[in-house]
């Protein structure tokens, strides 16, 4: 199919990174340590990375298969691929669509946080080591309804701009330079961590199981997490793939970006969990934990207040690769079906995500009141878009590759038309997509649910 009159990516190495700069966000600084010290640590580290390889892996390579093959935006692509009359496969689009709105009513919000954590890293109002301290430093600010909101804004404000430039040059040319600089930043705040007094403490928690502590709740979230880390289920490693180049080898790339992705969260693990024994926070603080810990290990190493600026500058940065491709799920929508322009579509989406992340900005603030079983609106916003709509979405993908697409068309694709000797691997994948993949999930979910 014609791909040069769509925008796409200009390279293999540029498709790695874009990729990459999707994949790799707040869910590995921020997520990833909140629900694995929530979760009661090792426990929950097993089965992530089972449901990673079981059940991520293979739905990223059928996903951005799917994306490529169709060269359309998530709505369109089933329409597309799917046999004449059962266009109702479409849906999986719009829920992906709608996804993204609520992913990013509550990450803007975060990332909020980060850039309000850059400016307070280098004027030194976080420099503390003390669990009180921090803790009232973090509840101030988001407590604070004009400075949340405020942050979120100046988050959409810098996102926005980007994405109107375009996909090969904004989104190619902001993450190239980031990921590599980010791993070496979490190193050193790994190598800081580990030789603080009392640092092993914080790697048994890591890696030593409890299996009694995995609960078919903590099992749904560590699915969640797998769906969250590598942005599937809602369209945006579908679309992210309709930019794939024809020769690109797919299991070969996204093996790749999970492997780095993973990477990266287990050393913000290993840089955030032998801190919080160390200085005796709270493994279970929730979302607070990494603006508690970050500034505390940075401020027991020389030059840290430098270190912890840039270290949160760069935070901020790789949320702008993950919230771009979040973005990029309705704004291809719109581009394509309406004939939108890129600036028009960017900027109806970013309107409608400044719209639903009011009560993201205000859930510990003014809209605190605000519940739903037992969730506030930041919280909601997060259960229902990985623990629900990602999950559900994933299942429909994995039952049209493996029961409508089928494993010719799947052999066809994923070999580049006979170009690579991948037959057994396809095999593999297929047998993943089709059958272990969706009774997985939806076992989880159920189970999580409370359901069955
Ligand atoms: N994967 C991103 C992160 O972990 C978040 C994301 C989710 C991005 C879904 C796109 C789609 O930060």
């Amino acid at each position: 199919m014609a791909q040069s009159n769509r925008d796409g990516f200009t390279s293999t190495f540029g498709v790695l990174v874009a990729t990459l700069g999707s994949a790799v966000g707040l869910g590995n600084i921020w997520k990833f340590p909140f629900l694995t010290g929530v979760n009661g640590g090792a426990g929950f580290l097993l089965v992530y990375l089972a449901a990673t390889m079981l059940v991520g892996l293979p739905l990223m390579i059928a996903e951005t298969m799917l994306g490529r093959t169709a060269r359309a935006n998530a709505v369109t692509a089933f329409e597309t691929l799917a046999p004449r009359g059962k266009a109702g496969w479409k849906c999986i689009g719009w829920m992906g669509a709608l996804a993204s709105l609520l992913i990013l009513a509550f990450y803007s919000e975060v990332a909020g946080w980060v850039y309000a954590y850059i400016v307070k890293a280098a004027t030194g109002t976080i420099a503390t080591t003390d669990p009180k301290v921090a803790a009232q430093t973090f509840g101030a600010m988001v407590s604070d309804p004009v400075s949340a909101l405020a942050w979120q804004w100046v988050v959409l404000a810098v996102t926005g701009s980007i994405i109107m430039l375009g996909v090969a040059k904004g989104i190619e040319a902001v993450t190239r330079k980031l990921v590599p600089l980010l791993f070496i930043l979490l190193l050193v705040l790994c190598a800081r961590s580990l030789t603080l007094p009392g640092a092993s403490q914080g790697l048994t928690f890591l890696f030593q199981p409890d299996f009694a502590k995995i609960t078919p709740v903590v099992v749904l979230t560590a699915l969640g997490l797998a769906f969250f880390k590598l942005s599937l289920g809602m369209g945006t490693m579908l679309t992210y793939g309709s930019y794939f180049r024809d020769n690109q080898d797919i299991p070969v790339t996204t093996t790749r970006v999970m492997l780095a992705d993973l990477s990266v969260s287990l050393l913000a693990g290993i840089a955030i969990f032998p801190a919080v024994f160390a200085f005796g926070f709270e493994p279970a603080a929730g979302p607070s934990l990494v603006f508690m810990i970050i500034p505390a290990v940075f401020t027991s190493m020389p030059g840290g207040r430098l270190f912890m600026t840039i270290f949160f500058a760069l935070t901020a940065i790789a949320s702008i690769g993950a919230m771009l491709s979040l973005l990029e799920v309705p704004v291809a929508i719109l581009a394509e079906r309406y004939k939108m322009s890129r600036k028009g579509a960017s900027l109806a989406t970013i309107l409608a995500v400044a719209l639903f992340g009011v009560p993201a900005a205000l859930s510990q603030s003014l809209a605190a009141k605000i519940t739903l079983f037992g969730l506030n609106t930041f919280d909601l916003f997060d259960f229902l878009s990985s623990n629900i709509l990602m999950p559900v979405g994933g299942i429909l993908i994995c039952l049209f590759v493996g029961w409508v697409y089928g494993l010719p068309n799947l052999e066809r694709r994923l070999s580049n038309e006979g170009q690579l000797a991948n037959r057994a691997l396809i095999r593999v994948i297929f047998i993943l997509v089709r059958y272990v993949a969706p009774a997985a999930i939806a076992i989880i979910l159920l189970n999580g649910l409370k359901l069955i």
